[in-house]
């Protein structure tokens, strides 16, 4: 089947950092999208953040007025799962294994046997969330980086039972996304977030040591040409987010103590300071 030539509809799940984002991409490309979450408040807030983006694309003469209503035309709201019937689904809820099962057998009972249900999990092996299913060969991994919109990279993961079409079809709608498609093997944390963890948790530990101040260590590290410091990357990840990867790592490499959570981080995540989306994590953005 030439699943790629036949996804005129995406539905995302999940409108929160990362669905918004992966919302405008689609519809950028002119796919139908569904966007859904439990919440109402984070459609609405999604809705406002992709408009927002687009009417600065508007004001920096990158895109057509036309085309920016067009774009955000494309993208209709729900907050009812029932109501996702699409060619492609993303998923971008909680990196949590156990609702990631839960919520594709829903999207499975509601959807064709040709539906296309890729998760965006950071770390969870695609084979391990293929596991629940009935129809894990319809099940990949397409991973975007944050912020979505702008980030090229989308690493592309085919679990044991994923149909290799279907990893072909998730690199072919990466390229008509505008991105930049790798396949990858189906470890946990694929490559980038497997790199990138002692980035964070050498960071976390610096701090924990009181070696430097987090500003400090931030300031250090972007002056050596890194975009951003650990904290204000964990920041914009979502510090909650950033940890439960951490966690979900840690897990699946068996407790290797390279990948060991952090006791500062779980304390800004008990504290309820998840970065920029609550207005406070390691930094203060209130009225920013
Ligand atoms: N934040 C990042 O930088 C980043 C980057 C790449 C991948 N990811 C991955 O993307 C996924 C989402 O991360 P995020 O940062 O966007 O999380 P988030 O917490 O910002 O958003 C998650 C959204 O999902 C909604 N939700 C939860 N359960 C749901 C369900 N059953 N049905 C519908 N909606 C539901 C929540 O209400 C929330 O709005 C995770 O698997 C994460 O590991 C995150």
């Amino acid at each position: 089947m030439d699943y790629a030539n036949n996804i005129k509809t995406i539905g995302v799940i999940g409108a929160g950092v990362m669905g918004n984002g992966i919302a405008q991409v689609a519809a950028s490309a002119g796919y139908e999208v569904i966007l859904n979450d439990l919440k109402q408040e984070a459609l609405d807030k999604a809705m406002k953040q992709i408009a927002a983006f687009l009417e600065k694309s508007v004001e920096k003469g990158k895109l057509q007025s036309e085309e920016a209503k067009a774009i955000f035309g494309r993208i209709r709201t729900t907050t009812e799962l029932k109501e996702v019937k699409a060619d492609l689904i993303v998923e971008a809820i909680l990196e949590n294994l156990a609702l990631k099962q839960e919520l594709i057998s829903v999207l499975e009972s509601v959807n064709p046997d040709t539906t296309i249900l890729a998760t965006n999990t950071s770390t969870i092996p695609i084979t391990r969330i293929a596991a629940k299913a009935t129809r894990p060969g319809q099940i990949v991994g397409m991973h975007f980086f944050n912020p979505a919109p702008l980030m090229k990279l989308v690493e592309v993961i085919a679990g044991e039972m994923t149909k290799p079409e279907v990893a072909e079809a998730i690199f072919e709608v990466s390229l008509k996304m505008g991105k930049k498609p790798v396949h990858v093997k189906d470890e946990p944390g694929f490559i980038v977030n497997r790199v990138a963890r002692p980035y964070y948790l050498e960071g976390l530990r610096l701090y924990e040591e009181k070696v430097a101040d987090f500003q400090e260590i931030d300031a250090l590290m972007e002056a050596t040409g890194f975009k951003m410091g650990p904290f204000r990357l964990m920041d914009l990840i979502g510090v909650e987010t950033n940890h439960e990867v951490t966690k979900s790592l840690y897990e699946a490499f068996f407790h290797e103590t390279r990948f060991r959570p952090s006791r500062v981080q779980q304390k800004k995540v008990d504290a309820g300071q998840f970065g920029r989306k609550n207005g406070r994590g390691f930094y203060v953005y209130e009225g920013k």
